[in-house]
């Protein structure tokens, strides 16, 4: 790559080297973008053509109900098909489709396509055992193991619908998600690891499992071999299951419509309770197959490594369905980025030669803050391609992941996209020109647009909501069990448009630029929390009477949760107070969430109906001009 400064385009522009552009799947962008912008069903029918499906769709795109788009319609499938056995036929049998490090790099698992296979009918099997039917829901909760990503296909290989909780989440977020979709098993394991210390995930599913009815069963992965309770005739565990007869290394795969439920993921959005994404095994089969392929241009000698975590919606696009559409061989790392040392990453991108790398700007930062010596004390010259996801990165960090890790050679995939998305929305291929900071423009076969407050586009450089304009294949169909929500929150403040929730600006050379979230959404160190979840966990102490939390810029986190706290009477202000409440929120939502600063007022800004009025409160914390105040109370 060079960098230069170009009469034709705005700023500072890296272009690729000849190598990349000889590599890249897509060479010529601007072709393949008029291509789906002059047809955009004939675009995707042929990515989809790639793929395999029990019954070819009569329809690529069905809009005759918007917002309920369908794709693929009257087409049958299974994603685990072709995730799995289509690559059994050929070469790809006997590929390295999953290899493993364990945080303390003491162990090491390897699987081919072939075992993966066996692994995921194995664990299909055992889950038909215990009643789960095309439908059913099932919840996962577990650590970064590879039984994690069996578990999901082995769920969709049946037609039963996952829904993967965050293993970094605790018993509040965990109960609220096994209620809400009325799951009759969860796949746990003992516990799993986090910078040497074992995380009590089988004990937090007990607690969380007290006020769920639903459960049926519960299935216990091995992990850490400490003592955990099992409660008779309610929790098995998975290495004696597998010893029985029914945990054969054989299973049919359910045919699917294109359109049923593959799985459901909670996420935090405006206001109230997390709500389920739908995603369904036809339109984000071919959604995730094709972003992946073309952005990061995966080849089969390639070493993929997404460094997400399986239970948000990069881990589910990007370690388990894409890379296995792809056929692709990618690993998955036990642990963080800097235990027990900060170059932990960088020594496994050597001792694996990592040849693509996915991470978040919080990781970059993090990491950056411990100086170079660490990464320059390993051989990265396996690597060829770098990504970005989960917030918007900073030039910064951006030139140093260039710079340091990429050694100038590796351009920069900056992926925007969402959990309702699915899959990569404004982001580069490699051959195109990049600015750091900016996910450059629309994927194929779609156009984003900068909306003011009335709707109308704002000029360029100017701040606006961002919205999408087309359908795509992976996109959410519905949240799960609320459709009107689902038309209101994405599609009602501009209708026929998408509502992202984020603000953006657009250059003069039509590149985007996120800014940030525009609604009650935190994003703390890419991961993504609801003000009203950590409220909610602060009211339920007894000291708490009312509180409002705000996400507050934090120079490694992105944001850091700030909360303000209305104590009930008999309660003092004090440092401890603030502690215990602090540990209050990490105990029932999952240490993520564990405010930076809690602080005590007398009265909360609300407008003159009652809701908080967060934006004011964030405003104030930074010595902001607090905008239209017309509608706060006296
Ligand atoms: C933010 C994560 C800037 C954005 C895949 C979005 C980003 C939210 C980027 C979705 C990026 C994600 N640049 N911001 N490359 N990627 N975001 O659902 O605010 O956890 O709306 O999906 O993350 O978060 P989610």
């Amino acid at each position: 790559m060079s960098t230069t400064k170009t009469p034709e385009m705005e700023g500072e522009v890296y272009f690729p080297s000849p190598q990349v552009i000889e590599q890249a799947y897509v060479k010529d962008w601007e072709a393949l973008a008029k291509r789906a912008r002059n047809d955009l069903a004939g675009f995707w029918a042929e990515q989809a053509e790639e793929l395999e499906w029990v019954q070819k769709w009569d329809k690529v795109l069905d809009d005759s109900d918007k917002p309920f788009y369908k794709w693929f319609v009257g087409g049958k499938v299974n994603i685990t098909h072709n995730c799995i056995d289509r690559h059994l036929k050929t070469f790809r049998k006997n590929k390295l489709a999953l290899f493993w490090e364990s945080e303390d790099g003491k162990l090491e698992r390897t699987f081919s396509y072939f075992a993966v296979n066996r692994e995921v009918n194995r664990m299909a099997n055992i889950i038909k055992a215990m009643g789960i039917q095309k439908g059913d829901r099932v919840t996962i909760y577990m650590g970064r193991i590879p039984e994690i990503i069996f578990a999901m296909l082995a769920c969709a290989k049946i037609g039963a619908i996952h829904s993967v909780v965050f293993g970094g989440f605790s018993v509040d977020a965990l109960q609220g998600r096994i209620e809400d979709s009325l799951s009759k098993l969860v796949i746990t394991c003992d516990g799993s690891y986090q910078n040497g210390k074992i995380v009590e995930l089988k004990r937090t599913v007990d607690t969380a499992l007290k006020g769920c009815a639903s459960v049926e069963n519960v299935i216990v992965v091995k992990r850490t071999g400490h003592e955990v309770p099992m409660e008779a005739g309610r929790d098995h565990w998975y290495h004696d299951m597998c010893a029985l007869p029914i945990a054969n290394d054989k299973c049919a795969t359910e045919v699917m419509d294109t359109e049923d439920p593959l799985y459901i993921l909670y996420t935090s959005g405006s206001t109230g309770k997390p709500k389920a994404i739908v995603h369904t095994h036809g339109g984000y089969m071919v959604g995730t197959y094709t972003t992946l392929k073309y952005v990061f241009d995966l080849k089969d000698d390639d070493r993929w490594w997404c460094a997400a975590d399986p239970g948000w919606v990069t881990g589910h696009s990007y370690i388990v369905y894409g890379p296995l559409l792809n056929g692709a061989t990618s690993f998955m790392f036990e642990g963080g980025p800097s235990y027990p040392y900060p170059n932990r990453w960088w020594q496994c991108i050597e001792r694996f030669g990592i040849t693509v790398f996915y991470t978040a700007p919080t990781a970059i930062r993090g990491l950056m803050r411990f100086g170079e010596a660490w990464p320059n004390k390993h051989d990265l010259s396996s690597l060829r391609l770098l990504g970005s996801v989960g917030e918007p990165i900073n030039p910064e960090a951006w030139k140093w992941y260039y710079r340091v890790i990429g050694k100038e050679r590796c351009p920069i995939m900056d992926t925007w996209w969402q959990t309702e998305t699915g899959m990569f929305m404004i982001t580069p291929t490699p051959t195109v020109p990049l600015k750091p900071g900016s996910g450059t423009r629309p994927f194929f076969g779609q156009e984003a647009e900068i909306l003011n407050e009335e709707g109308r586009p704002v000029p360029d450089g100017e701040e606006g909501y961002l919205v999408l304009k087309n359908p795509w294949p992976a996109m959410l169909r519905t949240i799960y069990g609320d459709p009107q929500r689902y038309v209101q929150q994405y599609w009602s403040k501009y209708p026929g448009k998408y509502m992202t929730g984020d603000s953006a600006k657009r250059d003069k050379d039509g590149y985007f630029w996120i800014i940030g979230r525009v609604d009650d959404v935190i994003k703390v160190s890419g991961h993504r929390l609801g003000t009203a979840e950590v409220e909610s966990a602060l009211v339920s102490h007894p000291a708490v009477a009312e509180a409002a939390a705000i996400g507050l810029p934090h120079d490694i986190k992105g944001q850091a949760i700030h909360v303000f706290c209305l104590l009930r009477s008999g309660f003092t202000a004090s440092p401890e107070l603030a502690e215990e409440l602090r540990q209050h929120v990490a105990t029932h939502m999952g240490p993520i969430a564990r405010p930076e600063e809690v602080k005590f007022v007398d009265k909360l800004p609300k407008t003159r109906s009652g809701k908080i009025m967060r934006r004011v409160l964030k405003a104030r914390a930074q010595g902001l001009p607090e905008g239209d105040i017309s509608t706060l109370e006296e």
